[in-house]
């Protein structure tokens, strides 16, 4: 099928956290979707009018596109080819080889290679390592001939939408195009209009550079007071009053506040720079710094309450940030690995992820050590530190990077901090 005999315009390839907003996004704004997904559970849940996972708006964002039949869904990548415009969003995980992983992506060209005609575009939506975009018009021209910007286009539009906020953002986030040849960024411009938010158009290498970078940026910025922390135990400081010293009435930026710094962005993103850095190793020690910091918390609580085997610790927390059903790459399954190591009894509390949990009295009923691992809007209220002494006891220890109820402890007993937060 030719793109003037298309029956959508937009085909979205991988509808996960970013492909589904975005496919039900376009499908708003009266574009005719085609989303498609290899997973048959993910296309039975959209077919069903069900979000598959959270997002801010999502589920009535989602049943308002139902009832338009504006989209479509298959589990065909080949159907893309049905629209002129084809959005590839599928993951890009990295090998522990400081590499990009770009199996999906190969396999996804593979399927559209027999079927791509004149007047496509293609659009790696995907965050890529540095030189994918170039490589995916080379591959296309390689193999069916292709003069790729001036009749089929290939761009690089990254997605650099915070997850929870994408029904936000996607009108206002400026959208990064880095198109190739002399057409193809005007051309995936096109698409993009239909959203607010303004367009810049660069090259794709910097567009790709771009995007990673931002997570880059991200994650650097909370290895600083990730590290701090560590220093501070060292050094007997409080982390807290170093981070309000340090931020006080300075006039040149502030540092972050220490927590549990992970997900399956800011992970991997930094080894797609990496994978070619004339300069290996620094961001390398960037997340060494993040990586680290469970190990840290748990030999802090060994440090105080001694060995912990057969001793209750509650988990608070499982995504891998507040209040997201996300736990991919979260730095909370590390700790309790971590913690089933020492032999402890782990019991984990989590009100949004789709991982069982037992309910936040079960995880507490005993415990020796409550470790808040994400800073969840819950754990934040009072309530919770108040159901820490009432269901563990004033000798539980907390260890809390976050400073959730403002005492300004990473470790302390709950009797303290009950004391301290009552002390304002
Ligand atoms: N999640 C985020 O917040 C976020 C933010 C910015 C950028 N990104 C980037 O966007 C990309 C997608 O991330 P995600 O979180 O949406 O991933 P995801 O794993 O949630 O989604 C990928 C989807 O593609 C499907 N899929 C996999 N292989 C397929 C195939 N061969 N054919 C059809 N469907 C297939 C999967 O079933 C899944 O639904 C990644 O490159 C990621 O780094 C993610």
């Amino acid at each position: 099928m030719t793109p003037e005999q298309s029956t959508a315009e937009v085909s979205v390839v991988g509808l996960g956290r970013v492909g589904l907003p975005l496919a039900l996004s376009f499908a708003d704004r009266g574009l005719t979707v085609t989303g498609i997904d290899n997973d048959p559970a993910r296309l039975s849940a959209v077919g069903e009018g069900r979000m598959p996972f959270a997002e801010t708006g999502a589920q009535e964002l989602l049943e308002r596109v139902h009832g338009s039949g504006r989209l479509s869904l298959s589990e065909r990548v080949a159907d893309a080819a049905h629209a002129r415009y084809v959005v590839i969003t599928l993951g890009t995980p990295s090998f522990s080889h400081i590499e990009i992983d770009m199996r999906d992506i190969r396999s996804a060209l593979d399927d559209l290679l027999g079927v791509l005609a004149p007047g496509h575009c293609v659009i790696l939506r995907s965050t890529v390592a540095p030189g994918t975009t170039d490589f995916v018009a080379g591959y296309l021209a390689k193999h069916r001939d292709f003069d790729i910007g001036e009749d089929v286009f290939v761009a690089h539009a990254p997605e650099r939408i915070a997850a929870g906020r994408f029904l936000e953002e996607i009108d206002t986030l400026p959208c990064i195009i880095g198109g190739v040849g002399r057409r193809s960024g005007d051309v995936a411009a096109e698409l993009f209009a239909a959203f607010a938010a303004p367009i810049v158009q660069t090259t794709p290498v910097q567009a790709e550079l771009a995007k990673i970078w931002t997570n880059i940026l991200r994650y650097t910025h909370f290895a600083l007071p990730n590290l701090l922390m560590m220093d501070c135990e060292r050094c007997c400081a409080n982390v807290f009053e170093v981070i309000d010293l340090i931020n006080h009435d300075y006039p040149r930026g502030g540092i972050a506040q220490p927590g549990l710094t992970a997900g399956t962005c800011l992970r991997k993103d930094f080894a797609f720079s990496e994978e070619r850095s004339a300069a290996p190793g620094m961001l390398l020690a960037v997340s060494r710094v993040n990586e680290s910091v469970p190990l840290f918390l748990l030999e802090g609580a060994k440090r105080r309450i001694g060995a912990l085997a057969d001793r209750k610790v509650a988990v608070l927390g499982l995504a891998f940030k507040a209040d997201t059903d996300d736990e991919r790459d979260s730095l909370a399954h590390k700790l309790i690995r971590l913690l089933e190591r020492e032999l402890a009894d782990v019991c984990a509390h989590d009100p949004h992820v789709p991982t069982p949990t037992v309910s936040l009295g079960e995880a507490l009923d005993g415990a020796e050590a409550v470790i808040v691992a994400t800073d969840h809007s819950e754990f934040r209220d009072p309530r919770t530190l108040a159901a820490i002494g009432e269901r563990a006891g004033g000798d539980c220890l907390v260890v809390d990077p976050w400073n959730c109820w403002g005492a300004a402890q990473v470790f302390a007993y709950s009797s303290e901090l009950a004391a301290l937060v009552a002390s304002g």
